[in-house]
């Protein structure tokens, strides 16, 4: 059901890599709620997922772009001011990944050209899209920009590796630029911290199945599904949420304020 809770808005979505990921639900929503979209994925995501198959149901134009590369994080921004005729109203960042996680490298056996490679895809790569959005003055007075966490930056699920370090990052990144933003140009900045998720980053992680139990059994709502969290989302890039900013907000079914579920100790 649409509220028109987006209309006559304008916005970039990364990440909607197949119709599992988080960013592909959000880009539907959005596009339901009456927004104008721009969609951009790193290159090799555009031969190997299914991005184009959005872009054109969307009818949305659709921007290579490795959002660890400066130029190319440049003419995405370019690409965006002329094709919507100026500054954007919201952007997501949905992006994440770490080559420690895919090759099973344990937190204490890091490899550190990896590490910084998760570090520069998963965190940094928020930093710098913050960064040359407002040297390219791309983002709108009174806009909303939100990027996906995990609770492992607050507590300690092994498995998870240096992805933990990456959403610490992130989460701090947010707080940092949502100020700066939001004195300048009274832009939002926010983190949406998830339920796990069967997506294809998220089934990347070791023992993902056993996680996404444990959660389902410890959360009172149950896990969150990505189709909700759009749901959430869209609420944040609309007008309805203007006084929110610097937040990480749980998106989890309540798993964060538990400590332990009956059904978990039975
Ligand atoms: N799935 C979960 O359980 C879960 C839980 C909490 C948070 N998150 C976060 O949600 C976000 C989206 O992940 P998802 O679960 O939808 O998985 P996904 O695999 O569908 O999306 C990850 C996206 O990152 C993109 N990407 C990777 N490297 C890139 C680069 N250099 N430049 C541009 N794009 C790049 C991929 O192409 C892909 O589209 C991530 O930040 C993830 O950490 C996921």
């Amino acid at each position: 059901m649409s509220y028109g809770l987006l209309r006559g808005k304008k916005g970039i979505i990364t990440g909607a890599l197949d119709d599992k990921s988080i960013a592909w639900h959000v880009a539907l929503r959005a596009h339901e709620e009456g927004a104008q979209l721009l969609l951009t994925n790193a290159p090799v995501a555009l031969r190997l997922g299914q991005p184009k198959a959005l872009s054109q149901q969307l009818n949305a134009p659709l921007i290579p772009a490795d959002l660890t590369q400066i130029s190319d994080i440049e003419k995405l921004y370019e690409e965006a001011l002329r094709h919507f005729g100026g500054p954007v109203d919201f952007v997501l960042h949905s992006v994440g990944m770490s080559p420690n996680v895919r090759k099973g490298k344990a937190y204490a056996e890091l490899d550190y050209e990896f590490y910084f490679k998760t570090l520069d895809v998963s965190a940094v790569s928020f930093h710098k899209m913050l960064q040359v959005g407002r040297q390219k003055g791309a983002f709108a007075r009174g806009g909303s920009i939100v990027a996906l966490s995990y609770i492992a930056a607050q507590r300690v699920f092994p498995k998870y590796g240096d992805m933990t370090d990456a959403k610490a990052l992130l989460e701090s990144i947010a707080r940092m630029f949502g100020y700066f933003l939001g004195k300048e140009l009274g832009v939002r900045v926010n983190i949406v911290s998830q339920s796990p998720t069967p997506t294809t980053a998220g089934t990347g992680i070791a023992g993902f199945q056993a996680m996404y139990d444990y959660a389902n059994k410890m959360s009172p709502l149950g896990n969150a599904s990505a189709a909700a969290c759009a749901d959430f989302i869209v609420a944040l890039f609309s007008d309805l949420t203007r006084a929110v900013t610097m937040q990480t907000l749980y998106h989890d079914g309540g798993f964060s304020a538990m400590g332990i579920a009956e059904e978990l100790l039975q």
